[in-house]
């Protein structure tokens, strides 16, 4: 049958297409920008009709309203990732949290241990063949209309068309519901002072003809303002956001000296304001490419001087790194930090490097600060990236390499690049937990 046939046949309502939802499903949404977010709207607003449907995604950017407790009994959230919309839930006991690498996603999607009855997702209108683009985030999303048992498309027309493997033809979507409003943007981070500083003792370890992976966040966005010297940066990353279009406009990201996927950035998904959309759409300079393979570990090795860049919540004297909870507080996920951290130890060049990096010390909602440096991790808190796994600590206050190094040099070297407010009193536990001297 003609595209053009299927499209009109399968056209249809964001209330009619919610319909095909039933009690006991389990509903997916493509992640982050790509939330459809009409769909769950229309979804929420049908909550009387279903009983116990779990909801399953990765970053949301949207209101999170089915996390509502006065929904408990209509929607629980089953999140890969927690964020502002679904910490409360996770907490207040009616929505949980499953814990995986970003890269094995697409293939727990695949061997059914993520099983998907509904899956929502954002797509372009179709193009003259019949394509529509899912280029704002592809990571999980190609395996998802593989695998579930029904896709819904709100097709919107102002997604951008973003090439690499991002292109679904209309037969394999069930239902379409057609939109036309803005994606969600994430605003521009604030670079102070200590995140610029940060961004200065990263640079020392970037080289020219280094290939960049940037979480999310203040921090790589500083990282990126203090690599205006360099040459021939390359880019594969899971996401990138604003910061990433400076430096390319600039001819400094050129990803000519790649070793893998040379003259193209490689990217799961697009996280950013329209600035970054519009640069997107229609640019051979940027390949979209599924999370299992552009957060793969071994694909992620075959990187030129591989430079991988996240952050955490606190580190421990033994280098144990805890990104994604505040003690039993989900706060966030694993998403690809230790996905790159390997690929970065694995690199096949021996040059690949790993860095989180963190202000030295936060502040609690009173304004008493508290060190990020910490002898022990928090009580209940998870450990996302191992000691074995861990490699360089940067804070305002330095550069804390870890590889190599013994548990005593390992809490030496962070406790020199913690906040001074802290130094004495990290000193005095290194000489009771270690039974020896500073
Ligand atoms: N103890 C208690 N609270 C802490 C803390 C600590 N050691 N460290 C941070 N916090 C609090 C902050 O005070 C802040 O609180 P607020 O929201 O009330 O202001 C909150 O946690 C977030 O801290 P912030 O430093 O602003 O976080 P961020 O936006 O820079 O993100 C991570 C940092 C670690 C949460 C984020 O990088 C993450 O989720 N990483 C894991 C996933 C990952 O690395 N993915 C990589 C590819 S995207």
């Amino acid at each position: 049958m003609d595209w053009k046939q299927i499209y009109k046949e399968r056209l249809c309502t964001a209330e009619e297409a919610v319909k095909c939802i039933k009690s006991g499903d389990k509903v997916a949404f493509a992640h982050a920008v790509a939330e459809p977010t009409v769909l769950v709207d229309a979804m929420v607003a049908n909550a009387k009709a279903y009983k116990n449907v779990e909801i399953n995604h990765m970053v949301s950017l949207g209101k999170g309203e089915y996390s509502k407790v006065e929904y408990k009994d209509n929607f629980r959230v089953n999140s890969w990732f927690a964020g502002a919309s679904t910490r409360g839930c996770m907490a207040q006991g009616h929505g949980d949290f499953t814990p995986v690498f970003f890269h094995e996603i697409p293939g727990y999607i695949r061997k059914g241990l993520f099983k998907i009855n509904v899956f929502m997702v954002t797509v372009s209108p179709p193009d003259d063949h019949g394509f529509c683009c899912v280029g704002v985030a592809c990571d999980y999303t190609m395996q998802a209309i593989e695998s579930a048992d029904i896709v819904i498309a709100e097709v919107d027309d102002q997604v951008p068309v973003v090439y690499g493997d991002a292109f679904v033809h209309v037969s394999k979507i069930d239902k379409f519901v057609e939109s036309s409003r803005p994606l969600p943007e994430l605003g521009l981070p604030n670079i102070g002072e200590t995140e610029l500083t940060i961004g200065r003792y990263c640079a020392e370890l970037i080289e020219d003809g280094a290939t960049l992976q940037l979480g999310i966040g203040a921090i790589p966005d500083a990282v990126l303002h203090a690599l205006k010297d360099k040459k021939d940066l390359g880019i594969h990353s899971e996401m990138i956001s604003d910061g990433v279009v400076d430096l390319y406009e600039a001819g400094i990201v050129n990803n000519s000296q790649k070793g893998l996927n040379r003259g193209k950035m490689i990217v799961a998904f697009l996280m950013g304001t329209k600035r970054l959309y519009d640069f997107a759409d229609h640019n051979p300079a940027i390949e979209m490419r599924t999370v299992d393979y552009v957060n793969h570990p071994v694909i992620v090795a075959q990187n030129t001087k591989l430079v991988s860049i996240n952050s955490c919540i606190s580190v421990d004297f033994m280098g144990q790194i805890v990104s994604d909870s505040i003690g039993i507080k989900q706060f966030s996920g694993v998403g690809g930090q230790v996905d790159f951290i390997r690929g970065a130890s694995m690199s096949l060049d021996g040059k690949g490097i790993a860095i989180i990096a963190m202000p030295a010390a936060t502040k609690k909602k009173d304004g008493t600060l508290i060190s990020k440096i910490s002898p022990y991790i928090d009580q209940g808190a998870a450990v996302t990236t191992s000691r074995n796994d861990s490699d360089y600590i940067i804070t305002e206050y330095g550069i804390a390499p870890l590889k190599g190094k013994t548990l005593k040099d390992r809490a030496r070297n962070l406790i020199n690049v913690a906040h001074p407010n802290f130094r004495d009193e990290l000193k005095e536990e290194f000489e009771k937990r270690f039974n020896a001297k500073f």
